[in-house]
């Protein structure tokens, strides 16, 4: 009988079937099992174990880090600012960055505009799409300037022919868009399962180390932001982006989650406009400019890496017959909401209990990091009260802690800084006030109010 081309393991316990089952067979879980190609012919590990026993394998030279030899070549700019930023300087030969986002994000977009430059730049690209046809790609590009027009286009699923095409172009800079839908005729399941993803990765990154070329893997994530397929490939590649932000609005954040070749702090700013994704360089300012001087609105000095940025967070407090009542906020986390607003019932004497509340970052940005806090808080309670700040539009920044108190949290000064050059000299801190009981009064003008009845 002809042995099976491939295996199916489970990725919880690694027991092997030769078919796929929705349980494992070894440790009971479900939907676990993915097809992988079989190992080498048992005959050839049979003869490599016998020379290892009878000590044929000779040792390997461990060497010394200072004696490795580096190949110094040099990052390819992509000629998009921000996107050079979170890369750490550009694209590195021979490396593999994942690109992540949601559906009409703009991966295709900025992956488009990048090599476009890349090919005014002399460079050889190759742009490798399984999802639209070449006419349609260059509807895109015309709409990106003429640069894009340059690059040369592969609208191709069979993973086989993408990398022969690789292999006879050798481009300097390959973008596959997207890994889910290449498809590997060793394996019988369907493009975009986890066998799928991680055996074209796997193969894309052999020739891509050969031919020093630097691939870009455009992925696609679900609803819930995981990067569905790619999440198994993580590990796989140097770098993981995340194109993050909400289609029906302007502003788009890119981040690094895993760079092997610089840091994960730095964030990129882009914007939709009518010709392909604008850096936004001036992000604090636009927001500040922005920002309304009402009742609920308050002004986070953020920090997005090792980037302060200035963004209004919003609240809305109205009254509900609910039980319980809404709780819904965007581009923070809801836990942390929770959090906040139980802080500011127990010590800041600002209770919500009975009305739906509302928090919201301006421009569809996230911000994730503990910070927020005093911000939302602020918010809150000025929605609460129908007081505006003063003076208004007011910074603050904050951890709060469950005591109600407030805790510092990373790079005050330059969080400070940045808010002090946008025009909010007055900024709230832990460093002012030690609790949020204290920050509320202070931004509501509440100093001199007796002390409320219990
Ligand atoms: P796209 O890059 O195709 O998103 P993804 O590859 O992440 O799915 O494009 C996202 C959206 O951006 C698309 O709906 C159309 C819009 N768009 C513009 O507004 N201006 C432009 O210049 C381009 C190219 C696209
Ligand atoms: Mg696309």
């Amino acid at each position: 009988m002809a042995r099976p081309a491939t295996i199916f393991s489970c990725s919880a316990c690694g027991t092997q079937s030769p078919k796929w089952h929705g349980r494992c067979p070894g440790c009971g879980e479900w939907n676990t099992l993915v097809e992988e190609r079989a190992p080498a012919p048992s005959g050839a590990r049979a003869r490599g174990a016998a020379a290892g026993a009878a000590g044929a394998a000779t040792a390997a030279q461990a060497v010394r880090l200072r004696d490795v030899q580096v190949e110094r070549t040099p990052r390819l700019r992509t000629g998009i600012g921000e996107l050079d930023r979170v890369l750490g300087g550009g694209l590195v030969p021979g490396s593999l960055v994942l690109l992540g986002g949601s559906p009409g994000i703009g991966k295709s977009t900025l992956t488009n505009m990048a090599l476009g430059h890349l090919a005014a730049a002399g460079r050889r690209t190759l742009y490798v799409s399984g999802e639209e046809s070449a006419a349609q790609i260059r509807l895109r590009a015309e709409r990106l300037g003429d640069a894009a027009l340059d690059v040369p286009v592969l609208a191709e699923t069979d993973l086989d022919a993408v990398l022969a095409t690789m292999r006879a172009e050798r481009p300097e800079a390959c973008v596959i868009d997207s890994v889910q839908t290449l498809h590997s005729a060793a394996l019988d399941s369907a493009p975009g399962t986890v066998g799928q993803v991680r055996e074209v990765a796997t193969r894309v990154a052999e020739v891509a180390k050969r031919s020093g070329t630097a691939v870009v893997l455009v992925g696609h994530v679900t609803k819930e932001g995981s990067l569905a397929g790619p999440r198994v490939l993580e590990h796989l590649v140097d770098c993981v982006l995340q194109f993050e932000g909400e289609r029906e609005r302007t502003y788009r954040t890119l981040r690094a989650l895993k760079n092997r070749f610089g840091s994960t702090n730095d964030v990129g700013v882009f914007e939709m406009a009518a010709n392909g994704l604008a850096e936004v360089l001036d992000a604090s300012a636009r927001f500040v400019g922005e920002a309304t001087k009402a009742p609920g609105s308050v002004v986070l000095a953020a920090m997005e890496g090792s980037r302060p940025l200035l963004v209004e967070v919003q609240a809305l407090v109205s009254p509900s017959e609910l039980v319980p009542p809404r709780r819904v906020c965007n581009g923070l986390d809801r836990n942390r909401l929770a959090l906040v607003l139980a802080v500011l019932g127990r010590h800041a004497g600002v209770a919500v209990g009975s009305a739906d509340v509302f928090v919201n970052v301006v421009g569809g940005v996230r911000i994730d990091e503990p910070g927020a806090d005093l911000a939302v808080a602020l918010a809150v309670a000025s929605a609460a009260r129908g007081v505006a700040t003063s003076p208004s539009p007011l910074a603050c920044f904050g951890e709060i802690g469950l005591t109600g108190e407030l805790r510092s949290v990373a790079h005050p000064e330059r969080r400070a800084a940045e808010a002090a050059q946008f025009g909010l000299r007055t900024v709230l801190s832990p460093v002012g006030a030690p609790t949020l009981r204290a920050a509320v009064r202070g931004a509501l003008g509440e100093r001199d109010r007796p002390a409320r009845a219990a």
